[in-house]
């Protein structure tokens, strides 16, 4: 188990001096951080999270993921960035939409609040007809828009469903220990509360409650995900270059002060776009700010080199690739002969599609190298539970780390307030009536 960075095609883009030269970097954000004396000190659960998490709670996540899978067909997941991303990409990545069709051993699991389209909202509602449902509505501050607008219909249609008893042995809050709106409705109502520890922001809570129940209810295996976690954190103690996840973020830097300001998660395989979704929120919000950070994106190849391929390899030459290049597939298929050959692709047969992907890969990486776009791997010997929680601590700990040696607090995000003030107004929520006036001048 393991993920393992290779820094084979990045030689003609970054040199050895220059790794040891940034050490004295990587050395004082480390200290920042294992010494909590850095911005947003205050955000630093996560850390220690595999090693110290809520034993107590973990267990009542497994009773309740139980109890769920055994009363329901479909978990209705409520919540907004930080508060759905994670849960859905490692769902995804392991349990594809398609696997769901394809077996109904485990509840269905919808996502809403994470957008205002009323066609999506809809669109869940019918497909919750006549079937039994539960909800899990997540969010820190108890106060985000989305899910608070999408919890009040759901409520209202378990209510009508069960009645208000049954309802709530069907709804399970995961907010704020102490405070926020969604805490007074948890308590008024006695749902089944789970907790976003104050200590740990959105887009690091995935290995929290916020991602664990929709996780577990999914059938995938949390202590599993969990261990891979551990694992990770074990992995990634010491300050030096031989740690995959420091030298991953020297990379990111020394590239980003070369011009290559935007980064593209590159994935082989469809299942991963979450995972890719998730990554975006995790590096963007923490590093997108004074002015600076590297521009998260992503792609799936090889579908996107159809249409994003010819600018990576031509345009501009401002992006670096990040490849997970996931060794085994968790589904191989045969690729045989056709005895007529009518399409002449007799020279893929006799083999299985993996190696058809990888060839794929092993020669995009060369023609985007060859045209100054630099690629740092992250190889997974197999995609499951215990993959995945490594990769994901890899990937907190490099942004933390990177976000440090940008100079920059990697755990707040006061610029997601602006959007939401301007909404406010706009759809004249109480207070915002002065703005309100001042926009509707901007807009017309
Ligand atoms: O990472 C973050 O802090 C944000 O993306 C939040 O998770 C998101 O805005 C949802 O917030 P909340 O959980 O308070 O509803």
């Amino acid at each position: 188990m393991s993920v393992r960075l290779n820094t084979n095609y990045i030689k003609n883009f970054v040199s050895q001096h220059e790794l040891r030269n940034i050490f004295p970097l990587i050395k004082a954000a480390h200290e920042s951080l294992i010494n909590h004396t850095g911005a947003g000190n205050e955000f630093l659960g996560w850390m220690n999270l595999p090693v110290n998490y809520d034993k107590e709670e973990f267990l009542r996540i497994k009773k309740a993921a139980e109890k769920i899978k055994n009363n329901s067909d479909i978990l209705v997941v409520i919540g907004i960035g930080g508060s759905y991303l994670g849960a859905r990409a490692v769902i995804e990545a392991l349990r594809s939409p398609l696997y769901n069709l394809l077996t109904k051993d485990n509840p269905q699991i919808y996502f809403v609040g994470n957008n205002i389209s009323s066609t999506h909202l809809n669109e869940v509602i019918t497909l919750c007809k006549d079937k039994d449902i539960s909800v899990n509505v997540i969010s820190k501050s108890g106060t985000t828009t989305e899910p608070a607008l999408a919890f009040r219909i759901f409520k209202e249609i378990l209510e009508k469903k069960y009645g208000v008893y049954g309802a709530k042995e069907r709804i399970f809050c995961t907010t704020d220990a102490n405070k926020g709106k969604l805490k007074e409705l948890a308590l008024q109502n006695d749902y089944e509360q789970f907790v976003v520890p104050d200590n740990i922001g959105g887009r690091f809570s995935v290995l929290t409650a916020v991602g664990l129940l929709p996780i577990a209810v999914s059938g995938l295996d949390i202590c599993k995900l969990m261990e891979g976690a551990t694992k990770a954190h074990e992995d990634f103690l010491e300050c030096n270059l031989n740690n995959d996840c420091y030298k991953y973020s020297a990379i990111r830097n020394i590239l980003y002060n070369k011009g290559k300001h935007v980064e593209m998660l590159v994935s082989y395989e469809p299942s991963m776009v979450m995972f890719n979704e998730w990554y975006k929120q995790l590096f963007g919000e923490s590093e997108g700010k004074d002015n600076k950070g590297i521009l998260p994106t992503s792609a799936t190849f090889s579908t996107d080199l159809h249409s994003l391929g010819q600018y990576i390899q031509d345009g501009s030459r401002m992006i670096f690739e990040t490849v997970i290049d996931i060794k085994k597939p968790k589904l191989d298929f045969y690729i045989e002969e056709d005895k007529d050959n009518f399409d002449g692709l007799n020279f893929l047969a006799n083999q299985n599609m993996s190696v058809v992907n990888r060839r794929a890969l092993e020669g995009t990486i060369l023609a985007h190298t060859e045209g100054g776009v630099p690629n740092i791997l992250l190889e997974m010997p197999e995609i499951n539970e215990s993959e995945l929680g490594y990769l994901i601590f890899f990937f907190e700990k490099a942004c933390a780390i990177s976000g440090y040696m940008l100079g920059v607090n990697p755990f707040d995000q006061p610029g997601v307030e602006r959007y939401k003030k301007n909404m406010f107004a706009l759809l004249g929520k109480p207070g915002f009536e002065d703005m309100r006036n001042e926009l509707i001048e901007k807009l017309k």
